[in-house]
C-alpha cells in the first residue's frame, strides 16, 4: 500500500516535471519566436476579442503552448518535428485577423481570408522563415470550412492545437486582467449574485 509520504513524493515529482516543461516551452517560444513576441502586432492582439470571451493574444499563446507540448510528446515517440516552424506558425497563425471588422465584410470572408493575411504579417515580422511555416499558417483552419489539409505534421499539430485552444477560450475566457475583454465567469457570477440579491429582497418585503 502506498504511504502518504510515497504519494506526496510522486505528486511533487509530477509538479516539478510540469514546471520544467512549462519553462522549456517558454524558452522555446522566446528563442524561436522572439521577433513575433516583441512586435506591435502581438501587443495589439491582446486588445482584440477572440472566440467570444478571450483575446487574439491569449488564444495565440494557448495555441503556441499546446503546439509545443504536442511536439515534445511526438519527439518522445521518435517522430521528427520542427519546433521553430511550429513556434512561428502558432504565434503568427491569427495575427491576420487583427482589425477584422475593417478588413472583412462577413464572418465567412474572415474565416477564409485571415490565414492568408496572417502569412503576410508573418513575412513582415520574420526574416528567416522556416520552410513549413507559411503552409502551417495558411492551412491552420483545417478541418473547418474550406481549408485544405496541411502538408506537414507540424501543420496538423498547430491545427489541432488551434481547435483545442478555441474550446479553451470559450470555456476559460480571458485570464488577463484589464484587457477590456468580457470575462465569461465574472459575467455569469455577477448575474447569479444579482439574482440572489433580488430573491432575498423579495423575501424580505
Ligand atoms: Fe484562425
Ligand atoms: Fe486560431
Amino acid at each position: 500500500m502506498r504511504t502518504p509520504y510515497y504519494e506526496s513524493t510522486i505528486h511533487r515529482q509530477i509538479r516539478e516535471k510540469r514546471e520544467n516543461r512549462k519553462d522549456r516551452i517558454k524558452d522555446d517560444l522566446m528563442h524561436y519566436g522572439n521577433d513575433v513576441l516583441q512586435s506591435e502586432e502581438m501587443k495589439k492582439a491582446f486588445e482584440q476579442t477572440h472566440h467570444q470571451w478571450s483575446t487574439v493574444g491569449e488564444h495565440t499563446f494557448r495555441v503556441a503552448f499546446s503546439s509545443v507540448m504536442i511536439c515534445y510528446a511526438l519527439r518522445k515517440l521518435n517522430i521528427k518535428v520542427s519546433i521553430p516552424a511550429v513556434v512561428i506558425g502558432a504565434l503568427c497563425h491569427d495575427l491576420g485577423i487583427l482589425g477584422r471588422n475593417e478588413k472583412f465584410s462577413s464572418a465567412r470572408e474572415c474565416s477564409i481570408e485571415h490565414p492568408k493575411e496572417s502569412v503576410e504579417v508573418a513575412r513582415g515580422l520574420v526574416s528567416d522563415m522556416p520552410d513549413k511555416t507559411e503552409d502551417i499558417i495558411e492551412r491552420h483552419m483545417w478541418p473547418i470550412g474550406e481549408s485544405e489539409a496541411p502538408n506537414s505534421i507540424e501543420g496538423v499539430v498547430v491545427s489541432v492545437a488551434d481547435k483545442y485552444s478555441a474550446v479553451k477560450d470559450l470555456v476559460k475566457g480571458s485570464e488577463v486582467k484589464n484587457t477590456g475583454v468580457k470575462n465569461y465567469f465574472n459575467t455569469e457570477k455577477q448575474k447569479i449574485v444579482e439574482k440572489i440579491k433580488q430573491k432575498t429582497s423579495e423575501e424580505d418585503s
